[in-house]
Order: structure tokens, then C-alpha cells, then sequence
């Protein structure tokens, strides 16, 4: 084998992914894993429900879901995120030292238990700052106030499914229908914000959120695997 075939069957090894952590949930799989991006550089993938969730390769997005609300509202002194992922959403958040206290609320106890066994770096900076808490709860119950966490809140992000149209886990469909966004607002104080993240532009959200509060959609085009596609926030501020 010359030396060029070696090395070039060495990247496609190092571009397979590898999982370092895996658990069965009555939802199906989750599982971290690594593999390396074209610079070499580390990627995680998250898997939740035996579906693709995520990787750390292109986190624009979720980053946007943080920037774009933070700069909206003057206090966000009390922020909720639902949905851990792989925490870059929250790592954002975090960064913004008017943020005192968050809340990040996450299904899955194997997850929360991985970002406190440090097993990425940005979950391991979550699970031990001081100005974080992480719960592994149902991120619904929480944001309509049956379950701790408790409001009132500053700040709601909520990045938990793809979207109404497109579901990963059939039990989110709760958390689009105008009487559980109802209920979440009236937990949003005056001035703050609520933001829920889409995987696709979604009018039927967009027209129940402005049936409710002031409502603004923001359309983040990205670029996966050289395709094109349209991620959307939707920014709702009672
Ligand atoms: C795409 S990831 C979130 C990515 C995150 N914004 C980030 O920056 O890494 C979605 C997360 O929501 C969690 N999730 C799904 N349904 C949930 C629910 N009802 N309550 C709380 N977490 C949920 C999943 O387990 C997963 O960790």
C-alpha cells in the first residue's frame, strides 16, 4: 500500500463515527458520538430517539436561537432552554453575563448524565458553572408551570423537536397547540421573550403564536452536505 493510499484510508476511518456513549430509552436510542471533521478536528453527533438530533460541526443555528433573543430583550436576568442537545444553545446563553440564573431542561437523563461526566467539552462547562442548572424533565410540563422549574421568566428558548410538521418524538405536538403556548406566555414577564427554533419555516405556528403576542419570524438559511435549507426561530414577546 503506497503512503497516500494509507493516509487517505487512515481519514475515511477517522470520518466514521465512533459512539462513547450510548443508552436505550422507552423512546428509543440516544447515543454520543465522535468522529473528526476534514481539518481533524473533534465532531459530536447526537442521536435522540434513534434519529439523527445534531452535530457540533455547524451549530449556527443554535447559537442564533440564543443571539437573536438575547439582543431583544433589555433583562434577561431568568432564562429557561428546553432541550439540552449538546448545549450550545445554553454555552451562548451563557456567555451573556446579564443571564444570573438558567434553567436548561432536558428528557433525557442519560444526556444530562454524560454533559456531568463531561463528555463533550461544552456540556462539561454546563453541568459545573454556577450560574447553570440542569434538569431532566419534560420540557412542556415545565414551560406551562405544572412542573419545576419554575417562573416567571425573562427568556424562553425552546429547541425540544424540529417543528410542528416534522416530529421527532410524536409527544411534542403538545407544545405547539395555542393552549400550551397560551399558558407558557403568561410565564414570560413583560419585556422578555419566548422562541421556539424550526427546522423548516412554520406558518401554523407562526399564525398561532401572532394570535397571541407580537410575533416575528426569523428565517436562518444554512447549508448541509451542500444542500440548502431554511431553519427558522419564531420570537414571540408579550
Ligand atoms: C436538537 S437537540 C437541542 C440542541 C441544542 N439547542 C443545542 O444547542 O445543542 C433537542 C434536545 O431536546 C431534547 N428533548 C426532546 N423532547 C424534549 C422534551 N419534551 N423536554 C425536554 N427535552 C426534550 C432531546 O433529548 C435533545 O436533547
Amino acid at each position: 500500500m503506497s503512503q497516500k493510499s494509507r493516509s487517505d484510508r487512515k481519514q475515511v476511518m477517522n470520518n466514521t463515527p465512533e459512539t462513547i456513549a450510548v443508552a436505550t430509552t422507552p423512546r428509543g436510542e440516544v447515543s454520543l458520538r465522535e468522529r473528526s471533521d476534514d481539518d481533524g478536528s473533534v465532531v459530536h453527533e447526537l442521536v435522540v430517539a434513534g434519529v439523527f438530533a445534531m452535530d457540533s460541526a455547524d451549530t449556527s443555528t443554535e447559537t442564533a436561537l440564543a443571539q437573536r433573543s438575547l439582543e431583544r430583550v433589555a433583562a434577561p436576568t431568568r432564562v429557561l432552554i428546553g432541550g439540552l442537545g449538546l448545549g450550545f444553545t445554553a454555552w451562548q446563553t451563557l456567555k451573556d453575563r446579564r443571564v444570573r440564573d438558567l434553567h436548561v431542561v432536558e428528557l433525557e437523563e442519560d444526556l444530562v448524565q454524560w454533559a456531568r461526566l463531561g463528555l463533550t467539552p461544552t456540556l462539561g462547562v454546563l453541568a459545573r458553572h454556577p450560574r447553570v442548572t440542569l434538569h431532566v424533565q419534560d420540557a412542556v410540563s415545565a414551560v406551562t408551570g405544572d412542573d419545576e422549574p419554575a417562573g416567571p421568566w425573562d427568556l424562553v428558548l425552546l429547541d425540544v423537536d424540529n417543528g410542528p410538521s416534522f416530529l421527532v418524538h410524536e409527544d411534542n405536538e403538545r407544545l405547539y397547540c395555542a393552549a400550551t403556548l397560551s399558558r407558557l406566555l403568561s410565564q414570560v414577564t413583560k419585556g422578555g421573550a419566548l422562541t421556539i427554533w424550526a427546522a423548516q419555516r412554520e406558518p401554523a405556528l407562526l399564525a398561532t403564536l401572532a394570535g397571541l403576542a407580537p410575533t416575528e419570524e426569523v428565517v436562518l438559511p444554512v447549508e448541509r452536505q451542500g444542500r440548502p435549507f431554511e431553519y427558522a426561530l419564531y420570537i414571540a414577546r408579550p
